[in-house]
């Protein structure tokens, strides 16, 4: 009796073109990793700041022009990268230190138009045509310290030193609009400044003893 073939026979044309597609999928499975591996490079996702899937308008990098101590300065920058981000990456402007990187605990201030700010809760593209000062712009033009710094070292203020820029970037903006302030008045200005090494009182005779010296 002649054997029937069933409906699911071994067919050897049909196998091959399962195996044709496989690997047709599995190829295009890879190349499609790469090429969003490669997004994430380009985009600078990899700082983990847009790993929540944001849309990918949010991480294409703009050209902008930014004023900081003084010099233009051409940068690519996400519309949600910080000044902090910027400035210490992009810039090469280290000096500029990221503590909470939440506005909490001042250890990014810089002036912005003379004013200090968090640049930490600043975004970079919000500050075309201002002018950003950061510690590495506070002294003279040849490398002189500021009577601020200055002091600071007499009154060996820093103790481990991640909060020192900004403690310097705050004592500076207050003597440009206070050049004679109360002990108080330097106490309320460094308020945003917070110092793990508990040199609050360091930094504040510093500030002092730069207002005198002026
Ligand atoms: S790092 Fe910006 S306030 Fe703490
Ligand atoms: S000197 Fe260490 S945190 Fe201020």
């Amino acid at each position: 009796m002649q054997k029937k073939f069933s409906s699911d026979r071994y067919d050897p044309l049909s196998t091959e073109r399962d195996a044709l597609s496989r690997r047709n999928f599995i190829k295009g499975v890879i190349a499609a990793g790469t090429v969003a591996g490669a997004a994430g490079l380009v985009t600078g996702c990899s700082d983990g700041s847009d790993s929540s899937g944001g849309s990918a308008a949010s991480s294409v990098e703009r050209l902008i022009t930014i004023n900081v101590n003084g010099n233009s300065r051409p940068v690519d920058v996400l519309p949600n990268e910080t000044l902090a981000q910027t400035l210490r990456n992009k810039l090469g402007l280290t000096g500029t230190k990221i503590g909470c990187d939440r506005g909490s605990c001042g250890a990014c201030t810089v002036m912005i138009d003379g004013v200090t700010q968090n640049s930490c809760s600043i975004l970079t593209h919000t500050v075309r045509g201002a002018s950003v000062v950061t510690v590495e712009g506070v002294g003279g033009a040849n490398g002189e310290l500021h009577p601020v710094q200055q002091a600071m070292i007499e009154e060996l203020a820093p103790q481990c030193g991640y909060c020192t820029p900004g403690q310097v970037v705050s004592g500076v903006s207050l003597l440009q609009r206070n050049p004679n302030p109360t002990r108080d008045e330097v106490r309320n200005a460094l308020a945003g400044n917070l110092c793990r090494c508990g040199a609050y009182n360091n930094y504040i005779n510093a500030i002092v003893k730069a207002a005198e010296s002026a």
